[in-house]
């Protein structure tokens, strides 16, 4: 897909799928039952809702108008987009977040999904069988190759599965889009909610354990108003939003940068989301949270949840297949499938970093993946690692906690603001089959950057706790508050890597910018986009439809 002229997509439901299979993931499977977990349940469901109307679907449709347009203009990834709106130098600096957090995000996002696929295999080989409620956490720090004492955590087996999980990857990617992503979804999705139902089934008519099913569902669904003041809360519902519908870092832009002009993006967009609400809310947590209530009760759920971001659904699921016939197949599967709704995420978060590479820098796809590859596979090394120092914890907060949030509020101001909000209302209505509700427009344009803004901003410098101290959340995140000494150095190695990984991003994004300006003679439908712009007496107001007709003559 991400080659030269005839990049576009093959089918209109071929994009949709992709984009579906892009939000639904490991993010509603594994990582929102153990966010909800982590954040007392009840407590978090209304900023989760709140976030998805007023942050997620807005910034969806806005993600998909933007990513089609800058696909007009020639460019698929963020930089090359916040350059061609702002039309200042600093714009494509700016849109280096849409390389950087793809990328911190890709890395651990691959190592969780080789546990599926080794949870696959330790499922089908009757390892399951052999777990009860005492044993089960046991297995996964054992696949982790977690020892208590030891600085180094790895295991033979999660290497392996790791390094098939790259491989598929990057045969994927190499082998393009229509021809990859669109097989994969087209099977394995509709598989994928087929067994969450007969796992949901099965989760609500357990057995009483510690608890039972309904205790379950009650400690997720009864709401807890007392945390509503804590922006940390707030921001891990924001997060979990942005994360689970692939938003705020560019992913949705570069797959619908190959759209045409006219295509639909506003029914799209919301079928998308809500497939992945649906897979979220309703099948994630409806299996997850109920079913480790069930085995190790609400106390236990939530300490098992702190342990690690995605780790709920590898220590309760085992002890559902074990409750059912044909356990050790039907885990399998459901494992498998699993990791197959991964792999059309992780694909998803390696598609802009690649095709920045092959159009700004002007690679061929076998180097651009290449050079990809070598670099995920460098930063996997100190994460497997120190997976047990809770790096990946880490990483995550940062990545989907902060800079996701981050990420959104740079796109809302540059789409709702510099490119303004009457050409960003067309973006989102052109060729739409569906009547997008006006009160968007002022949502996107008012409500949701004061919203982020508050929200950071109180994160930033409200006391977290006025009876205990004057330190705000985020100050304390900073000075690594409650973490354990021993772990201390391990991530502030994390973080540092990851303020070096930004700063060469951003000396990337310089060279890139330079490299084109010594060679003018682009592609000639970048050139006439350029022309458009640069066009004597041009304002923005103007710009916008002649960029649209400048088209791509592989759209004509
Ligand atoms: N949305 C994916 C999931 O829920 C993860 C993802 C995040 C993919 C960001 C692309 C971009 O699993």
């Amino acid at each position: 897909m991400a080659g030269r002229k005839s990049e576009r997509w093959a089918t209109r439901m071929g994009v949709m799928l992709a984009v579906a299979g892009s939000a639904i993931g490991l993010g509603a499977f594994l990582r929102f039952p153990t966010q909800a977990a982590q954040h007392g349940g009840g407590a978090f469901l209304i900023p989760y809702f709140v976030a998805l109307l007023l942050l997620g679907l807005p910034l969806m449709w806005m993600e998909w108008a933007l990513g089609r347009m800058g696909g007009v203009w020639g460019h698929h990834t963020l930089p090359g987009i916040f350059d061609a709106v702002t039309r200042a130098r600093w714009g494509k600096y700016l849109g280096v977040l849409g390389l950087f957090i793809p990328f911190i995000i890709v890395v651990y996002y691959l190592y969780v999904e080789s546990w599926t696929l080794g949870y696959a295999f330790l499922a089908a080989t009757g390892e399951f069988a052999n777990q009860n409620t005492a044993t089960v956490n046991g297995l996964h720090t054992q696949y982790l190759g977690v020892r208590d004492g030891s600085a180094l955590s790895w295991s033979l087996a999660g290497v392996i599965f790791l390094l098939l999980t790259l491989a598929i990857n990057f045969w994927v990617i190499c082998r393009g889009a229509a021809a990859g992503i669109e097989k994969f979804s087209r099977i394995a999705m509709p598989l994928l909610f087929l067994l969450a139902i007969i796992l949901m089934v099965r989760v609500l008519t357990l057995p009483r354990a510690v608890a039972t099913p309904f205790e379950g569902l009650d400690f997720l669904w009864t709401p807890d108003i007392s945390a509503l003041t804590n922006p940390t809360v707030w921001l891990a519902a924001v997060g979990q939003v942005f994360f689970t519908l692939s938003i705020g870092l560019g992913a949705i832009i570069t797959y619908a940068s190959y759209l045409r002009k006219d295509d639909d993006v506003a029914l799209s967009g919301l079928t998308s989301a809500s497939l992945n609400t649906m897979a979220g809310v309703i099948m994630g947590a409806t299996i997850a949270i109920p079913a480790a209530v069930v085995f190790f009760g609400a106390a236990a759920t939530m300490r098992y949840a702190e342990g690690g971001s995605f780790s709920l659904g590898f220590f309760a699921l085992p002890l559902v297949f074990n409750e059912m016939a044909s356990g050790a197949l039907v885990g399998a599967l459901w494992f498998l499938l699993l990791f197959f709704a991964g792999l059309t995420a992780s694909v998803s978060l390696l598609r802009p970093i690649l095709a920045f590479f092959q159009d700004e820098l002007g690679w061929t796809r076998g180097k651009a993946a290449s050079v990809l590859g070598a670099l995920v596979a460098a930063y996997l090394v100190p994460l497997v690692l120190l997976t047990g120092k809770g790096v990946l914890d880490d990483m995550d907060f940062w990545a989907v906690q902060i800079f996701l949030p981050v990420g959104a509020l740079i796109e809302i101001i540059i789409f709702a603001w510099l490119l303004g909000m009457k050409h960003g209302w067309e973006a989102i209505t052109a060729g739409a089959r569906l009547r997008v509700p006006v009160v968007v427009k002022y949502v996107l344009q008012y409500v949701a950057p004061l919203l982020l803004l508050a929200l950071l901003g109180s994160w930033l410098f409200v006391p977290d706790d006025p009876k205990t101290g004057a330190l705000s959340a985020a100050a304390k995140m900073m000075m690594l508050d409650g973490v354990a000494e021993a772990n201390k150095p391990y991530l502030i190695f994390c973080r540092v890597l990851m303020g070096v990984t930004l700063l060469a991003l951003l000396l990337l994004l310089r060279r890139a910018w330079r490299r084109k300006l010594d060679q003018p003679a682009m592609a000639p439908h970048i050139a006439a986009a350029e022309a458009a712009v640069d066009a004597p007496g041009h304002i923005m107001e103007e710009i916008t439809p002649a960029l649209f007709d400048a088209g791509r003559p592989d759209r004509a």
